[in-house]
C-alpha cells in the first residue's frame, strides 16, 4: 500500500468525544500497521489549557479506554504518543490563529518535513466557518505548488442543519479552500461492508444484469440502534433521526446501491455518478410527506422485566419534545434503471437490536409452477447485504424439500466476514483518515452531493417541523411505529426483522 507523505494532522476539537473515541484509536492502529508516514505529527487545537505533555497523557489514558485492540504494545504506544502536540487557543478568536501557525512552523522544522497539513474539523459544527476563516487569515490553506506541498480540510458531519445552512457552509469553505482540498466525511462510506457493495456489484458479472427494475421489486435499508440517546439528549433534541442518519449515512448507502457503473474508479468519476443519483431522487411534495414518510419517538418500554425510559424522560430532552427518534422514508430514484422501484429506508434508536443491512427483494418467478403444493408461498429471492454486525451476505432462494410432491422451502447461502479469520475489518475512520492523508477523495462526498441530499430531505423536514405530519410513539425495544409498514404497501406486507445474526430474522428478537 502507498504511504502518505510526511505531514502534520491538525485536529480542531482535540479534547472532544470523536477525537478520543474514533480518531486516536484509528491513528494508533494505522501507526501500528506502519501505514503512517515516518515523519508524522498530530497537533491538537482547543480551548483546554493542555501543554504538549499533559495532552500526551490525556491521549494515552483515553487510548487505553477506547482502542479495540486486545493489547497495546507499550513501546509502540510510547513512540506514537511522542508525536502529539497541543495548541491552546480560543477558536472563536481570529487573532489567536497565528499561534497555530507558529506552532506548525516549529513542528515542521523539528521534523524537517514539508508544509503538508491536514486540518480536521472535529469541533462543534457551529465553529466550522470561524475556524476556516481563522486558517485563511494566516494563509494556512495555501498550497505552494513550487514546493509541492499540500493542505487539506476534513469536515465532519453534520454538514449544515438544512439546505440553506449547507449552502452557506459550502460557500464559506470555498472562500478559503478549493473544492479539491475539501474532504467531507461520512463514516458510513468508510465502512468495509459499504465499500463491498461496490465490489460486489462491479467485480462480478452476475449481479449487474439483475440490478434494475426488471428484476428488483423493492429495496429495504434498515439502520436500527439498540441504544437510546444516552448522554446526547441535549444535542439530539435539535437534530432527530432524519438529519442524524437519513440525510447523510442512509442516502450515501442508497447511493452505493443505486449508482451507475462509473467509467473508472477515480474519485471524480465515482463522485460524479453518486451526485447523479442524489439529483435523481424523486422530490416529495409537501402534500405527499405523510404518504412517503413516517416519524416516531420511543416511549417507555420494557425488556425482560427491565423498564426502559421513554425519549422524553431522557436527560437534556424537553418533556414535550416532538423530535423524532425513528424515521422511515420511501424513496424513488427517477432513472431508467430504477423507475418505480422503492427504496424503503428506516432508522431508529431503541429498537430491539443493533443492525444495519440492505435487503434487495427480487421479483417473483413470472409463473410459479408449484402453487398447488405451496398455496401461500412468497417470492423467496432476497439478497441481504449486512453492514453490521455479523458482516456478510445472504442470498435466499427456493429449493425443493426432499420427498414426494413439490414442497418449496426457502433456504439461504451465506458468507460471513468472520470466516476470513485473518482479515480484521478496519474501522471506518482508519480507512478515511488514511485516504485523506493520501489525497484520495473517492470515499468523501462533494459539496454538490451534500446540497442534493439536503434538497431531497428539506420538504420532509419542513413538514415535520411545522407539525403537519403525525409523530407516532413506539415502545422502547420495538421496531418503530406500526404505521411504518404502510410504506411497504403493494409489496411484502411487512418489513424484514433482522437479528444480530445475518441468517436470523424475528420481530421479537432479544436485546
Ligand atoms: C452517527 C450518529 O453519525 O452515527 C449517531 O450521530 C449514530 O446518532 C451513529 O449512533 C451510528 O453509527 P454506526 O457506525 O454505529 O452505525
Amino acid at each position: 500500500m502507498d504511504k502518505p507523505q510526511s505531514c502534520v494532522l491538525v485536529i480542531f476539537g482535540a479534547s472532544g468525544d470523536l477525537t478520543k473515541r474514533k480518531l486516536v484509536p484509528a491513528l494508533f492502529s494505522l501507526f501500528e500497521q506502519k501505514l503512517l508516514p515516518e515523519k508524522f505529527a498530530i497537533l491538537g487545537v482547543g480551548r483546554k489549557s493542555f501543554d504538549d505533555e499533559s495532552f500526551r497523557k490525556y491521549i494515552c489514558e483515553n487510548l487505553k479506554i477506547f482502542t479495540k485492540l486486545e493489547k497495546i504494545d507499550e513501546l509502540v504506544e510510547k513512540q506514537f504518543i511522542q508525536n502529539f502536540y497541543f495548541c491552546s487557543i480560543d477558536t472563536n478568536s481570529i487573532p489567536e490563529y497565528s499561534k497555530i501557525k507558529q506552532k506548525l512552523t516549529s513542528i515542521v522544522s523539528d521534523y524537517d518535513i514539508d508544509r503538508n497539513f491536514l486540518f480536521y474539523l472535529s469541533s462543534p459544527p457551529s465553529l466550522y466557518e470561524r475556524i476556516v476563516a481563522g486558517l485563511g487569515t494566516c494563509d494556512l490553506q495555501r498550497e505552494e505548488t513550487y514546493q509541492h506541498n499540500w493542505k487539506r480540510l476534513v469536515v465532519e458531519k453534520p454538514f449544515g442543519q438544512d439546505l440553506d445552512s449547507a449552502k452557506t457552509l459550502n460557500k464559506n469553505l470555498l472562500k478559503v479552500f478549493r473544492e479539491k482540498q475539501i474532504y467531507r466525511i461520512d463514516h458510513y462510506l468508510g465502512k468495509e461492508t459499504v465499500q463491498n457493495i461496490l465490489a460486489l456489484r462491479f467485480s462480478n458479472g452476475i449481479f449487474e444484469p439483475l440490478w434494475n427494475r426488471n428484476y428488483i421489486d423493492y429495496i429495504e435499508i434498515t439502520a436500527a440502534e439498540q441504544l437510546g440517546v444516552e448522554n446526547r439528549g441535549g444535542y439530539y433534541e435539535h437534530i432527530g433521526a432524519l438529519r442524524d442518519m437519513v440525510q447523510n449515512h442512509l442516502l450515501q448507502l442508497l447511493g452505493t446501491i443505486a449508482i451507475e457503473p462509473p467509467g473508472s474508479f477515480e474519485p471524480q468519476s465515482v463522485r460524479n455518478e453518486m451526485v447523479k443519483i442524489f439529483r435523481s431522487l424523486q422530490e416529495i411534495s409537501p402534500s405527499e410527506v405523510s404518504q412517503f414518510s413516517i416519524r416516531g419517538q420511543y416511549i417507555k418500554g420494557d425488556l425482560n422485566g427491565n423498564a426502559l425510559k421513554g425519549y422524553r424522560q431522557e436527560d437534556g430532552v424537553d418533556p414535550d419534545s416532538r423530535t423524532e427518534t425513528f424515521a422511515a422514508v420511501k424513496v424513488f430514484v427517477d432513472s431508467w434503471r430504477w423507475g418505480g422501484v422503492p427504496f424503503i429506508i428506516r432508522t431508529g434508536k431503541r429498537m430491539p437490536t443493533r443492525v444495519t443491512e440492505v435487503a434487495i427483494n427480487f421479483k417473483p418467478a413470472p409463473h410459479f409452477l408449484f402453487a398447488k403444493d405451496n398455496p401461500s408461498y412468497q417470492a423467496p429471492n432476497r439478497l441481504i447485504m449486512r453492514i453490521q454486525p455479523d458482516e456478510g451476505m445472504l442470498l435466499n432462494f427456493g429449493m425443493k424439500s426432499p420427498g414426494s410432491g413439490f414442497q418449496i422451502k426457502n433456504v439461504g447461502m451465506d458468507f460471513h466476514y468472520s470466516d476470513l479469520s485473518n482479515d480484521r475489518l478496519p474501522d471506518a475512520y482508519e480507512r478515511l483518515l488514511l485516504d485523506a492523508l493520501l489525497g484520495d477523495a473517492t470515499l468523501f462526498y462533494r459539496g454538490d452531493a451534500a446540497e442534493a441530499c439536503w434538497s431531497f430531505v428539506q420538504p420532509i423536514i419542513d413538514s415535520w417541523d411545522n407539525g403537519e405530519t403525525p409523530l407516532y410513539g413506539y415502545p422502547a425495544a420495538t421496531w418503530g411505529p406500526i404505521q411504518s409498514t404502510e410504506l411497504l404497501k403493494g409489496h411484502e406486507s411487512d418489513w424484514r426483522y433482522p437479528c444480530k445474526n445475518i441468517t436470523g430474522h424475528d420481530k421479537f428478537c432479544e436485546l
